[in-house]
């Protein structure tokens, strides 16, 4: 990596400070609006399948060329192919972070080490493509010659969050009869709610885990391979050996560790220690997709990552919107004090998003020091959340319309649902877009008090009626649901992270700050258990929390 740059210290960030000042001393996107008939237009853009509306954000011209000069002083041009060359930027683990690798055209070459990492990849797809066309099919068959009717994937974090997003996502492309349960948490409450009532004959298991060592997932997996041969038991199959082999597969880096689970290696997927696991979805890790979806709808999905990868990696930075969004994020954190950046799914499959989007986000620039050591010279890592629409207009947009807080909102949508449902004559695919159109309008413009007056409100309720407007969104729209509209999502928001992590230089790559809640949970167990001298080295406060749960325990 280049020497850090420490950007609050850069003349461009004084003149953006400067420009701020400036451009917040009676700032009305109303008037900005009605000065520039082309404003939408000008903020407007074309990646792939996604269109991309930047207008209703605060800013102008002069904005964005300012930030994308902030980011040029970040060395970012410099950062963008050292990602996508295989660098060393995870520097706290000494990786490379190569997920775009997973993505890319099957003719490219990308050597590393000597390797080319294209041809490794493609031939893990192809591997868990025979698989998946075989389970498909029917060709492979569970151990009592049943076809395989669920998918069970054990993993936690980028090891779930990704697959579960995108298969509630592409429900709609489901297509061979196999659906998806998800196992995560280690509240055995939740394998027992989607595994209990399944068939063992017509399951198959996935532990996946890029590294094989997680606590939650080898419990959960072991708590599932125990369920699974007991009910084959019952059912008066023993040949367990064989049984595991044909309802278990895993995903790893950790092939070693696979086979020690009782995992035959040749049911195994790998992928590599530079994918990291929350920029995983695209891997094996996807393997619970290729199996629901299909190896044809995996490849499509592939090709809408593909599509972001190589806009973001071509486009000049002052027309690259990737780069511009991100920037936008710097803008409201860092300049407008923004704590917290909404993301609302206009999408009912979309679900999901928002969760997934809080560890790629969050995991990755969460950061109070930076990939040399020293500590951040200003805010990182905002919090994403979000709900989608309409409930989140029931439930929290009051505070983001009206509230003391400035909260940037993402709002995405498609133009046409995979099924048209109707209330009477009315389409209420409609009936909900205007929702989506609305929400901005109302947060852009805003409803004066003289509009309020003159709908002839009470003047005692005058004010709480009044919204200030200037409240920023983008609106991001596709024609269509489609694997590679779910996969350019992805990648969109993989390299907005990115970027925001090149400006405040954090590693985004790495997760030390998760680490130390999983060694205190293994040091805590046994005082839980029973060992008294465990519970005497706690402190007083969580002494008391685990005397309660021993008074309260039913057992
Ligand atoms: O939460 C920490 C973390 O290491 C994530 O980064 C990762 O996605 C998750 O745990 C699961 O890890 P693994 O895939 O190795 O089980």
């Amino acid at each position: 990596m280049k020497k850090l740059v420490d950007i609050t210290q850069t003349s461009q960030w004084s003149k953006l400070q400067q420009h701020f000042d400036l451009l917040t001393q009676g700032l009305s996107l109303r008037e900005m609006f009605s000065k520039n008939p082309n404003r939408a237009k000008e903020f407007s853009y074309q990646l792939g399948d996604l269109y991309i509306d930047l207008s209703k954000n605060l800013i102008t011209d002069q904005t964005i060329s300012l930030l994308v000069d902030l980011a040029k002083a970040a060395n970012l041009p410099d950062a963008i192919h050292s990602q996508f060359f295989g660098d060393h930027i995870n520097v706290t683990e000494d990786r490379a972070v190569l997920h775009t690798a997973l993505r890319r055209d099957k003719a490219d070459i990308l050597e590393v080490d000597g390797q080319n990492v294209v041809a490794d990849v493609r031939e893990v797809l192809f591997k868990m493509y025979e698989f998946a066309d075989k389970v498909r099919s029917g060709q492979r068959l569970g151990v009592t010659g049943k076809p395989i009717k669920t998918v069970v994937n054990i993993g936690i974090g980028g090891s779930d969050l990704g697959p579960v997003m995108v298969y509630e996502a592409l429900k709609p492309f489901v297509d061979a009869g196999i659906e998806a349960y998800f196992v995560s948490n280690i509240d055995p409450s939740d394998f027992w709610e989607k595994c209990h009532n399944l068939d063992p004959e017509t399951s198959l298991f996935i532990i996946c885990s890029k590294t094989f060592t997680t606590t939650e997932t080898l419990t959960n997996a072991r708590l599932a391979k125990n369920w699974f041969l007991e009910q084959l038991e019952k059912r008066g199959v023993d040949n367990k050996i064989e049984a595991v082999k044909k309802h278990f597969v895993a995903v790893s880096t950790a092939l070693d560790k696979v086979a020690d689970f009782g995992i035959d290696p040749k049911n195994a997927f790998g992928f590599w220690n530079w994918v990291g696991g929350r920029y995983s979805v695209d891997s094996a890790v996807g393997l619970s997709l290729v199996l629901t979806i299909g190896p044809k709808n995996f490849e499509d999905f592939l090709l809408g990552f593909r599509q972001v990868d190589n806009y973001f990696y071509n486009t000049k930075l002052e027309n690259n919107v990737v780069c511009i969004m991100a920037m936008l994020n710097i803008w409201y954190v860092n300049f407008f004090g923004a704590n917290t950046h909404a993301v609302l799914p206009y999408c009912q499959y979309l679900h999901r998003f928002p969760a997934y989007l809080q560890q790629l986000t969050m995991e990755s620039n969460g950061k109070s020091v930076r990939w040399d050591g020293t500590p951040v010279t200003t805010q990182t890592g905002e919090i994403f959340w979000g709900e989608p629409g309409t409930n989140g207009q029931h439930a929290f947009y009051q505070l983001i319309h009206q509230g003391t807080r400035l909260v940037p909102s993402d709002f995405i949508t498609v133009v046409n649902p995979p099924y048209i449902l109707k209330d009477g004559q009315q389409d209420v695919h409609e009936l909900f877009l205007a929702n989506f159109f609305a929400q901005t309008k109302a947060l852009a413009f805003g409803k004066t008090i003289d509009e309020v007056r003159a709908e002839g409100t009470p003047e005692s309720i005058v004010s709480a009626r009044v919204f200030t407007g200037n409240r920023p969104s983008t609106s991001i729209m596709a024609a269509n649901l489609t694997p590679a509209f779910v996969g350019s999502l992805i990648a969109l928001y993989e390299q907005i992270t990115f970027v925001q992590g090149i400006i405040w230089g954090v590693d985004s790559f790495d997760q030390w700050g998760v680490e130390l809640g999983k060694q205190l949970a293994k040091q805590i167990e046994p005082a839980i258990v029973k060992d008294d001298i465990a519970l005497a080295s706690q402190d007083s406060s969580t002494k008391n929390l685990i005397n309660y749960y021993r008074a309260h325990r039913d057992k």
